[in-house]
């Protein structure tokens, strides 16, 4: 897994922006044009925008492409209660929380509230999503259609990218897509990173028969 990172710095807070996550998802752009200003270079000013409302929109990039560092003592980034999972339409696993990613070997890759994770296959950056299911036109229901158990505990939540296979979730989690369809929810699953499962978003053994790699032999 790589990292490209930019830092923008500010009165009152720096932000940090990782390339190689960012996908264009523009909710940056959408949330702070005068701070997030693809026409401009830097393309981030942080202090074009109070501290709170540059925090804000940072905090809603869903990839954890965007970071703040404030300097002003105001409120760092808090962690959601509950770990959520969204599958994307045609695109990846948004997952919000406390998130830990961890490679095949038990290594951690990072810890974050927000990740954005490959689940067509193609990312050259898995596990993380680098925006290629577009490249790929990559065509997925953002739908879960089996339920769970109701899980009622919180706590962190332990994603590894396996080898040449899925993505095992470990701690509670709630699951959705950005479709309407059933919720679930759960401690454990085993999540299709390979685009071919007939179950997405769950892993149906698929991948072993098309030899789907990940790349960390
Ligand atoms: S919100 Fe995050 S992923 Fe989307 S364009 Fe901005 S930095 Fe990139
Ligand atoms: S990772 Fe796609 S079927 Fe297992």
């Amino acid at each position: 897994m790589d990292q490209k990172i930019h830092e923008y710095e500010g009165e009152a807070v720096d932000v940090t922006w990782d390339q190689l996550r960012c996908i264009h998802a523009a909710e940056c752009v959408r949330g702070l044009p005068a701070v997030f200003d693809t026409d401009r270079r830097p393309w981030v000013d942080p202090d074009e925008a109070a501290a709170d409302a540059v925090a804000e929109v940072v905090g809603r990039c869903p990839t954890g492409a965007l970071h703040v560092e404030r300097h002003d003592g105001g409120p760092a980034e808090s962690v959601p209660e509950r770990n959520t999972v969204t599958v994307a339409t045609d695109g990846p696993l948004y997952v919000h929380g406390d998130v830990t990613l961890v490679d095949a070997d038990g290594d951690t890759l990072l810890r974050d509230t927000r990740v954005a994770l490959c689940r067509c296959g193609a990312s050259a950056n898995k596990p993380l999503c680098d925006g290629s299911h577009a490249d790929v036109d990559f065509e997925a229901a953002g739908r879960v259609e089996r339920g769970g158990d109701p899980v009622e505990e919180t706590g962190d939540l332990t994603i590894t990218g396996s080898r040449n296979g899925p993505l095992l979730l470990d701690g509670p989690f709630e699951l959705g897509g950005d479709e309407d369809g059933t919720g679930f929810e759960g401690s454990d699953a085993a999540l299709c990173r390979c685009g071919a499962s007939s179950t997405k978003p769950f892993c149906d053994g698929t991948h072993g028969s098309i030899g789907f790699t990940t790349g960390d032999e």
